[in-house]
């Protein structure tokens, strides 16, 4: 697609863009193209109005508010905790040569537990979490495909979950970031229970999948290549740039969404004014015209990924996935010689095209 139809339109309706600097262009020039997709007064979408689906001014107003939490320096005070929640999960496999599922025993649970603790919800709360997320998923799904929203059950319940969280922190503050929230102004303002559950949801949906498909991802690679295992584990300076390398290899968010606010060419083609675009961050990762040999996996590589998205919306919890990457990988790496996967095919991807990774992965 990227050199013969690099800008697509389907059948009346989306139009898809591939190559590695129209994406760039769509995900950054927010003048020509909108994240914006609802209202910021409705109860029944509360991402629709949140950080991920807002423009300027309202972006960097709500970004500003959240990117404290979110700093490299304030990222790298949760190594410590980090490392034991990977070592208690690790503590928990049995011993021996048998068979477990590493996505449900590791790369799941690890980033649900980091951010449940950063959002301050409490340890039995946290096994909702995954269904809640998929729920969110769903939901934004069908926005995407211009169906009208139905609320699912787990949805409603973790409105009523968070809206009774923040309702507490208003009371009583802790040191978390929904009181951080509820405590914060935006020019001069309290931001509304709406922008405060958005915010809560928008961390829950895009902080968990998505790291745990990075982590899934990379030990599918040193399956694949279990001469990097020893390599990794001789060097850890080259955990990094090999974390790098599957953000770029195997993308875990494959395509954001924007909408053409007037009529715009990209790579020669016009696309009119209110076009739904879906921009494939998968596909310009493996642009040969920015990656040489793109479609091998080097860990070796100068030009940059755009895993994360790139331009005001670039990924505020990247540097919180490069941590929890690194340190499960050296976990991993101090107690065991290899990843073995029995069968591939017992292996089972996540079935939607948005994201790439894996719902289940037997390892031995
Ligand atoms: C935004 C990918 C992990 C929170 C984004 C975007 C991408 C992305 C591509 C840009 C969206 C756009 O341009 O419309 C990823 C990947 C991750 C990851 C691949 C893991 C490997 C996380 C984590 C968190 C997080 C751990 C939080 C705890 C966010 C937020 C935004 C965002 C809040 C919206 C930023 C904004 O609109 O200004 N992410 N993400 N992400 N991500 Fe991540």
């Amino acid at each position: 697609m990227r050199l013969n139809q690099p800008v697509w339109q389907e059948d009346g309706g989306a139009w898809h863009v591939f190559r590695h600097d129209d994406v760039k262009r769509v995900l950054s020039d927010y003048e020509f193209f909108s994240s914006q997709r609802g209202t910021t007064d409705d109860p029944s979408n509360p991402i629709g109005a949140s950080l991920i689906s807002s423009d300027p001014p309202r972006h960097r107003q709500l970004r500003t508010l959240v990117s404290q939490a979110f700093t490299p320096r304030a990222i790298d005070d949760l190594a410590g905790r980090i490392e034991q929640i990977a070592t208690e999960l690790l503590d928990s496999l049995p011993e021996g040569d048998v068979e477990i599922d590493i996505v449900e025993r590791l790369t799941t649970p690890l980033p649900v537990i980091v951010i449940a603790e950063l959002l301050g919800v409490p340890a039995n709360e946290r096994a909702r979490f995954k269904e809640w997320s998929d729920a969110t998923i769903a939901g934004s799904r069908q926005l995407d495909a211009g169906e009208e929203l139905t609320f699912s059950d787990a949805q409603r319940e973790m409105v009523k979950y968070f809206s009774g969280m923040i309702a507490q922190r208003l009371e009583m503050p802790k040191d978390d970031l929904i009181s951080g929230l509820v405590d914060a102004k935006v020019d001069g303002e309290s931001l509304s229970h709406i922008d405060i559950l958005g915010f809560c949801i928008l961390l829950l949906v895009a902080g968990n999948e998505t790291t745990t498909n990075l982590l899934s991802n990379a030990l599918y690679t040193l399956h694949e290549r279990p001469e990097l295992w020893d390599e990794l584990t001789e060097d850890p300076g080259l955990i990094p740039p090999f974390i790098e390398e599957v953000l770029r290899f195997r993308s875990p968010v494959q395509h954001m969404y924007r909408t053409c606010t007037s009529d715009v060419a990209l790579s020669g083609v016009t696309i009119p004014a209110g076009s739904h675009l879906v921009a494939w961050i998968g596909s310009a990762n493996r642009d040969e015209e920015v990656y040489q040999g793109a479609d091998q996996f080097q860990i070796h590589r100068t030009a940059r990924n755009i895993a994360f998205g790139h331009g005001i919306h670039y990924c505020l919890g990247a540097p919180l996935a490069r941590l929890e990457a690194r340190i499960a990988l050296e976990a991993l790496f101090a107690r065991y010689q290899a990843v073995h996967i029995p069968s591939l095919e017992a292996c089972k991807p996540v079935p939607t095209s948005l994201v790439y990774g894996f719902e289940s992965m037997p390892t031995r």
